[in-house]
């Protein structure tokens, strides 16, 4: 190869010119988060998606690195456009989706794993990160009141795929034989009726047919009705149909709703029905000895999905999925991989990752929330928990004294649905105050004051928050309302 072929790969494996950028990171990160801290920004930078891509595209022409001012000045100018382009969650005016401001500092241990490229799939190639995952694990099984030596699990990338594997776990237990020979006709996955659509769409993916599910109705707190439960599940038997799985909520996605797990548990144990709990949103509760009660019951589940990107505030992506039974991490997936797995040390296969999960290359998703664990310990995450279930608490009882404003539940999470019904709206047609709420939402986030979300409940569009952010104060709170009277005011054309 010719010196001109090289010369790129030197400059961009050159450990002085990373130094250089890092530098630049370090400082425009820093300048980022004070600025967003200090509410000195909007919170969106609303772009349209096509002039996003044409400028995002339009970069990939600039060869950076070529121009005169070099590359740690390119490197310079690429962050400085990634943060003024995206969606701000540390601006205390992000109250929005379940995705947290994280802790600025887990991303830091992420950033030594990206720059490293630890990967997991066998313990060979990512010691440590395996290390750190096993330590995770057995410390979320130990929170859920098992003991990590009976019970087990894997972290994977996000509440989806995990809600997949589990539940794929389950499929193989409940239906002998399934991996092999498939499943009988009619076999029916079980779910609440708030239940997040990644868990009724694993009953397309793993062959039961979207159809199969079940979804029973909720109750007056939007928690799974077990009496409606029981009944579901002796019809299923009368009828003859296999339930694969019960999917419960701790947590649900619209509401913040928690299902009576104790109840539940006891329905499906009757039953002999594998028991799942979706507490993607809701299993940091267990790190509050005021508000794990919510959960109580957990502990007779058979599997159980924890989302650490959500109410932990770590980085995207890192969810456990936990066995309450050891053994039944191995009854996910059934193949062979000699070049893998080395047959002399089968010991082995219970350290390497890649027999249990989808993933082959598995990105070390455990960093994150090691270092925070490491260095602040469990109480950190209490913290994180109260203080947004406070400030939701602080929120509600701000909108029962405002007329206009009609709380669609009391919040047992950090989730609240609510609706503004200015006077004269007050008798139009659903659909008119329906598409007020989309209106008034997006006149607000696109004004950049505030990023909230909506939901639909019982056909009814309401607005949504999500305490996100834990540096939202009951100010941020106060002025949330009085952004909304006044974009509501601009859509009635006032
Ligand atoms: C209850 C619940 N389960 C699962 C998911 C999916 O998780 P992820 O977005 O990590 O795939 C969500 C997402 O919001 C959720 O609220």
């Amino acid at each position: 190869m010719s010196d001109s072929e090289t010369c790129l790969i030197s400059q961009a494996y050159s450990s002085d010119l990373f130094s250089a950028a890092a530098g630049h990171w370090k400082s425009l990160l820093t300048e980022h988060l004070q600025r967003l801290q200090a509410g000195n920004s909007k919170v969106l930078n609303w772009v349209p998606p096509d002039e996003s891509i044409a400028s995002a595209a339009q970069w990939m022409n600039a060869a950076l690195a070529k121009q005169s001012d070099g590359p740690a000045e390119g490197v310079r100018k690429l962050i400085a456009q990634m943060l003024a382009s995206g969606q701000n969650l540390h601006h205390p005016h992000y109250i929005g989706h379940q995705v947290p401001a994280a802790v600025p500092l887990a991303g830091l241990f992420d950033a030594v794993s990206s720059v490293t490229n630890q990967v997991m799939a066998i313990y060979e190639m990512g010691p440590w990160a395996t290390a750190v995952e096993y330590a995770l694990l057995g410390g979320l099984c130990r929170k859920v009141g098992w003991n990590d030596q009976h019970s087990s699990g894997l972290l994977t990338h996000g509440g989806s795929l995990a809600n997949l594997t589990a539940l794929l776990t389950a499929r193989n237990v409940s239906i002998a034989d399934s991996w092999k020979t498939g499943i009988p006709p009619g076999t029916t996955l079980v779910t609440n009726a708030d239940v997040h659509y990644c868990v009724t769409r694993t009953a397309g993916i793993l062959g039961l047919g979207a159809q199969n599910v079940a979804r029973v109705p909720v109750d007056s707190r939007r928690r799974m009705d077990v009496a409606a439960l029981e009944r579901t599940l002796t019809e299923l038997r009368n009828s003859g149909r296999a339930v694969m799985a019960v999917s419960a909520c701790a947590g649900s996605t619209p509401t913040g709703a928690f299902d009576d797990l104790k109840g539940i548990s006891e329905v499906c144990r009757r039953h002999g029905v594998w028991l799942h709990v979706d507490a993607a949103h809701g299993g940091a509760l267990l790190f509050s000895r005021k508000h794990r009660h919510r959960l109580e019951g957990i502990a007779e589940a058979d599997s159980i999905v924890w989302d650490a990107h959500k109410m932990l505030f770590v980085p995207a992506l890192c969810t456990a999925v936990l066995y309450r039974n050891r053994a039944h991490r191995f009854e996910t997936f059934q193949q062979d991989a000699p070049y893998l797995f080395d047959p002399s040390a089968p010991g082995m296969a219970d350290i390497d990752s890649g027999m249990r999960t989808v993933e082959c290359t598995k990105r070390a998703t455990g960093f994150g929330l090691w270092g925070l664990w490491c260095l602040f310990g469990e109480e950190l995450f209490e913290q994180l928990v109260d203080h947004t279930l406070g400030m939701t608490r602080h929120f509600y009882q701000l909108l029962l004294t405002e007329s206009d404003f009609q709380t669609l539940h009391e919040p047992e999470c950090n989730i609240l649905a609510f609706r503004y019904l200015p006077s004269e709206l007050r008798t139009a047609s659903l659909e008119r105050q329906n598409a007020f709420q989309r209106e008034v939402r997006t006149r607000l986030i696109r004004s950049g004051e505030f990023y909230i979300v909506q939901t639909t409940l019982d056909g009814m569009a309401a607005l949504r928050v999500t305490v996100m952010n834990p540096l939202t104060t009951t100010q941020d709170l106060q002025e949330l309302l009085d952004s909304l009277k006044r974009a509501g005011q601009q859509v009635l054309g006032h």
